[in-house]
């Protein structure tokens, strides 16, 4: 019997109880995956029906794109699962399509092959004008989705592996010629799940939803050494809806950061990032737990992040911008964070990172208001918090409530550090800066919550 069911049985008084036990109980594990429907596909298909060989020599690149075209030009309905059994297949980078899952079982590795001599280039994104890293277009995504909806990629806990490496190794020895391969990117797609999958040693950023909607992305695990250069674990970007929750992130730069472009790309490009939710996410990162930009060109609002735990992290939380940016970013909300060691627990900058070129606008600034920061919990934070706005364009309503932040702060090193920002902090431990302290304005704070 459901919880409706016995309402109705025990009459009018009870039923008002059993109601609310019944949504207090929902309400214990909250959830935005239910944005994306999961889908079951009837129709399944192996790799190994395409020739795949999982011996981890045998490049697979023909049977990836082969099952691919098999499931885009039959059109199934209700989509094809194309199923990768235990093995480790070797492969080129591939495309995905609309309407089908990747399903990885356990034990089955998808590995990217180490000869980058014949990775394809695409174009760069309008909103970055250029590749991240070098100029002109850039090495496509190992696993790509470009204009597509309902996919989904799954299993029981099998790796998606980049090899990265040798991508690290050719952007430290500065040979790099064109920008790094993100381990996936979706561009202009929507209805996606990613969950239950391993993700490993990405030559870039791990996973890039760019100019997408209806995103979830759950029961994942992102793993990249802590001095892999530009291993963000997942970089919402222009998107909308975006739900991360449940997930382990350990790599070697930020472990989520949303994004909206590029200087001046990014401002005519005009596609923010909003409604992005990360709830219930652990992981360690020499740079950010939580980051905001720095690429926030096209705008980023209405960001949820909660139930947060870091260790041994550079900084907790990040929101980082700059001149030439242009873009708003507001009404962002970071709670329940608990950190364990950490350079700096919090930090706002308005002057970090680097242009595309030298025809940004550095009269374009950002604006920045209305984020919240509250019940964080720290050990081990070194710093507590540095909070630098920019000098024409003040960061404003910025709210810090109940936060303590402990650690080895010396004499020549101030627990706060703010510069042109305004707001208010309540039970915040240090003390923060007075910018932040005065007590006229704690009440538009409180108010907030
Ligand atoms: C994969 O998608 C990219 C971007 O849409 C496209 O340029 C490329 O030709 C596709 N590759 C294959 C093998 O279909
Ligand atoms: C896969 O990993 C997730 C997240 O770590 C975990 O919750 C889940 O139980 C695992 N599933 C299987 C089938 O091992
Ligand atoms: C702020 O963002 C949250 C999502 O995090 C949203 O529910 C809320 O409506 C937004 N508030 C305003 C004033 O837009």
């Amino acid at each position: 019997m459901g919880c409706g069911s016995l309402a109705i049985y025990f009459g009018f008084l009870v039923a008002a109880l059993l109601l609310k036990n019944c949504r207090g109980a929902a309400a214990d594990w909250v959830t935005c995956s239910g944005i994306v429907p999961m889908m079951y596909r009837n129709d399944k298909i192996s790799i190994t029906d395409y020739g795949g060989v999982g011996d981890g020599m045998t490049l697979n690149t023909k049977a990836f794109r082969e099952a691919i075209y098999r499931i885009e030009h039959l059109g199934r309905r209700g989509g094809t699962l194309l199923y990768i059994p235990p093995g480790v297949y070797l492969t080129e980078s591939f495309n995905l399509t609309s309407h089908m899952t990747l399903y990885l079982a356990q034990g089955a590795v998808i590995k990217a092959t180490t000869d980058t001599r014949h990775w394809p280039l695409i174009d760069p994104l309008p909103s970055y004008g250029r590749g991240r890293e070098r100029p002109g277009g850039r090495y496509m995504s190992f696993i790509h989705g470009d204009g597509l909806r309902d996919v989904i990629i799954t299993g029981e806990n099998g790796t998606i592996d980049g090899q990265g490496e040798i991508w690290w190794n050719m952007w430290r020895s500065r040979t790099l010629q064109f920008t790094r391969p993100n381990l996936i990117e979706f561009i202009n797609s929507r209805s996606i799940i990613i969950s239950n999958v391993i993700f490993q040693n990405s030559p870039f950023w791990n996973i890039h939803p760019v100019y997408c909607s209806n995103v979830v992305i759950k029961y994942v695990t992102i793993l990249a050494p802590a001095d892999s250069p530009n291993t963000d674990g997942i970089d919402p970007d222009s998107s909308s809806h975006v739900c991360i929750e449940d997930s382990y992130i350990s790599t070697g730069d930020d472990l989520v950061a949303v994004k909206s472009g590029w200087d001046e790309y990014g401002i005519a490009y005009g596609r923010p990032s909003h409604g992005i939710t990360i709830r219930r996410i652990t992981g360690s990162s020499p740079f950010g737990g939580i980051a905001i930009g720095s690429e926030t060109s096209g705008g980023i609002e209405d960001v949820l992040a909660e139930h947060i735990n870091l260790y041994n992290m550079g900084v907790g939380i990040y929101l980082k911008t700059n001149n030439g940016r242009g873009g708003i970013i507001r009404n962002i909300t970071v709670s329940n964070v608990y950190m364990q060691n950490a350079r700096k627990g919090i930090k706002f900058a308005g002057d970090v990172g680097d242009h595309p070129d030298n025809n940004f606008n550095p009269n374009a600034l950002p604006v920045v208001k209305d984020v919240t920061i509250k019940d964080v919990w720290g050990v081990g934070v070194l710093q507590a918090g540095q909070i630098q706005g920019i000098k024409n364009s003040p960061f404003t309503g910025i709210c810090l409530s109940n936060i303590n932040l402990h650690g080895y702060v010396g004499p020549r090193n101030p627990p706060w550090k703010c510069s042109d920002v305004s707001g208010a902090a309540v039970q915040v431990s240090p003390w923060p800066c007075s910018e932040l302290s005065s007590t006229y304005q704690a009440d538009s704070c409180s108010n907030s919550f």
